[in-house]
């Protein structure tokens, strides 16, 4: 993947998933998210870093949160957003996603931003573009099937960053669906990369897949136990649409032992900051009054997302005067 994603001297080409991409590159990417904040929340007018590019979305799945932020975020930056809709395009009569992508191509597209309920979809458009020798469109993963959701997974580090500050301090907790979840997978990538040094993973053991105990994570099936002394709780939707078979009695049940209150939280610390990438599902996976209170910032992640999705376009767009990441 690594060939794919980054130049041989280190820059970004694509963004396909976060793992293997260097601490430095991550910390590259807040710095810029930094200096695009005031932008993103329309303090100051657009610049003007992609005039001239055109942005297409592709959501061949639903999406509020990323959708709209990739679309702001290039609007930002003046670049052209073109918005396909999936549902009254070609796709429905048929034509592949590569043919997509070539007569796409031949618009003059210069990013693509995918959503996809297929894992690898991204990948499979970059390794075309790079067999027909296509070097200046780059691929955004915005979420494909359960591999990877990279912004995502750079917007939540950013969050920690901005109420936390020294990820090499913290103590934090994933707690969900986590078998189903792409946005698990990304931020468990940029957590560990980042330094985290205490990073739990908890879930309902059909919900918990495999491969966590590779990924340098603590894995435990108590609750109680993950949440206590932790800095920050990200929780996890119940993601009925990817589930095939029966993974939970009920969702009251799910609730009783797995769903966020209040009186869990008291386990975290005083500050601890709630988490959720969205769309939460209100007494499922989270209680109403922890999602609307004081600990939560699932609302400020939003935010985030426009400048760090600024930062990742910039970075993209502009690979012949970017810092070399340290590409250890
Ligand atoms: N977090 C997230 O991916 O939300 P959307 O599905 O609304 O884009």
């Amino acid at each position: 993947m690594r060939h794919l994603q980054l130049t041989p001297d280190g820059r970004l080409r694509h963004l396909i998933t976060l793992e293997g991409l260097p601490e430095a590159l991550l910390q590259r990417i807040f710095t810029l998210a930094d200096s695009f904040l005031e932008v993103s929340a329309r303090a100051v007018k657009k610049v003007p870093l992609l005039r001239g590019k055109s942005v297409f979305n592709l959501f061949f799945e639903n999406s509020t949160r990323t959708r709209t932020t990739f679309e702001i975020a290039a609007a930002r930056l003046s670049a052209d957003v073109i918005n396909l809709n999936i549902a009254t395009s070609s796709t429905a009569k048929g034509e592949s996603l590569l043919d997509t992508i070539d007569n796409l191509c031949a618009m003059m597209a210069d990013m693509f931003v995918i959503r996809h309920a297929a894992s690898g979809a991204p990948v499979l458009i970059a390794q075309h573009l790079a067999q027909r020798g296509i070097e200046h469109v780059s691929v955004l993963n915005a979420g494909d099937g359960r591999h990877a959701h990279p912004t995502q997974g750079l917007l939540d580090a950013y969050t920690i960053r901005h109420y936390k500050r020294d990820f090499e301090r913290l103590s934090i907790a994933i707690i969900g669906d986590v078998l189903h979840s792409r946005v698990a997978r990304s931020e468990i990538a940029a957590l560990t990369t980042l330094g985290v040094p205490d990073l739990r993973v908890a879930g309902p053991k059909t919900l918990l897949p495999k491969e966590l105990t590779s990924m340098g994570v603590l894995v435990t099936h108590d609750l109680d136990e993950a949440l206590e002394g932790v800095d920050v709780v990200m929780m996890l939707r119940l993601q009925n649409e990817r589930m095939r078979g029966s993974f939970i009695s009920s969702t009251a049940e799910y609730h009783e032992c797995w769903g966020l209150t209040p009186q869990r939280l008291k386990r975290a610390k005083p500050d601890a900051i709630v988490m959720h990438p969205g769309p939460i599902n209100r007494g499922v996976e989270i209680a109403s009054s922890v999602a609307d209170g004081h600990h939560s910032v699932i609302l400020p992640q939003v935010t985030f997302g426009i400048a760090i999705r600024m930062a990742v376009f910039a970075l993209l767009a502009d690979r012949a005067v970017d810092t070399p990441a340290n590409a250890a």
